[in-house]
């Protein structure tokens, strides 16, 4: 399965990138980068690195954009950089790559490869989802010959982690969201319903540093670092968000799955909510999978399976 992954990396985008690589099954064609977690330019970087770190320095790495479709700027907000540590992945200091970001926009990338590949890309998107929105408003032909889009993004059936209402990649651009959402394109959305419900522990993490690797001590820092922030497990246990949507990708068999004509919120203080769309109660062919429930002793148990394997 051929695969572009749309990131703000981010601790959990780091995972994504990493269990993407480790799965013989997925084909990591490119990298698109965006803001959130991070600024894009930070992000791209951290990807360039890790990439390096991988000794993957094949796969392109395209910069996107740096704000949402209706702003003028983005201001990185305090609980990112709280979350994810002021670089992104946790403080953790990794070698530079030597490359740089491709000069081809991220925005150009997407359509180009949704022009070559059809049916056959799965996009994994990781963040906001401007750039696949900017994607579509650029090129408004690309909706019939787009694969699979799963997006990690959004709550129906619990509340958003923002406020009670958002989950944090679509609060930072409802619009595109919308967008993506409504356009009929077959997306899979992987929000805090199912991504809440798989953790990882530092249990987890001490086996990848004591392969003494650098990968499994890189991985193994940056996701102490993300389990300490999280407060629902007193700093024990981090949420799987963004590796959920990647293992989805491969094994949406391991997801419970409704099918729905979804929309995003825009306005109010709901901004950001993603809703059933009720002025589409009786039209056929619902677009949108939300995945409600998964099999998270499995997922666990494959991630760690995949990142051991990765990291030795
Ligand atoms: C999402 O927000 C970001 O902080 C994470 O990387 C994840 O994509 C979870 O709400
Ligand atoms: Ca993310």
């Amino acid at each position: 399965m051929k695969v572009i992954l749309d990131l703000d990396t981010g601790i959990d985008d780091a995972m994504a990138l990493a269990y993407t690589l480790g799965r013989m099954e997925l084909e990591l064609v490119g990298v698109t980068g965006t803001y959130g977690n991070v600024y894009t330019e930070m992000g791209v970087q951290n990807v360039l690195n890790l990439l390096a770190m991988f000794g993957k320095e094949d796969i392109p790495v395209f910069l996107g954009e740096t704000h949402a479709l209706y702003k003028e700027t983005f201001l990185r907000n305090a609980v990112g950089a709280r979350i994810h540590g002021q670089n992104g992945v946790g403080e953790v200091e990794m070698a530079k790559a030597k490359r740089q970001a491709e000069t081809k926009s991220a925005v150009d990338f997407l359509i180009e490869s949704i022009q070559k590949y059809g049916k056959a890309l799965t996009i994994v998107a990781t963040g906001p989802l401007t750039n696949l929105a900017k994607a579509l408003q650029t090129m408004p032909e690309i909706k019939q010959q787009i694969g699979s889009v799963v997006i990690m993004g959004g709550a129906l059936t619990v509340p958003g982690n923002v406020n009670a209402y958002a989950e944090a990649n679509i609060s930072k651009d409802p619009e595109a969201a919308k967008l993506v959402l409504e356009s009929g394109i077959d997306v899979t959305m992987v929000g805090l319903d199912v991504t809440q419900r798989s953790q990882l522990t530092k249990v987890d993490t001490q086996i990848w540093r004591e392969l003494d690797t650098v990968c499994g001590k890189t991985y193994a820092d940056m996701v102490d670092y993300y389990i300490s922030q999280h407060t629902h497990s007193n700093g024990t246990a981090c949420y799987l968000h963004d590796p959920s949507a990647a293992i989805c990708a491969l094994h949406p068999e391991w997801f419970t799955m409704l099918p729905m004509h979804m929309t995003v919120v825009t306005e109010g203080e709901a901004a950001g909510r993603t809703i059933g769309d009720a002025t589409k109660l009786r039209t056929p062919n619902p677009n949108v999978k939300v995945c409600v429930d998964v099999q998270s002793e499995v997922l666990e148990q494959h991630l760690k399976e995949t990142f051991l394997a990765l990291f030795a």
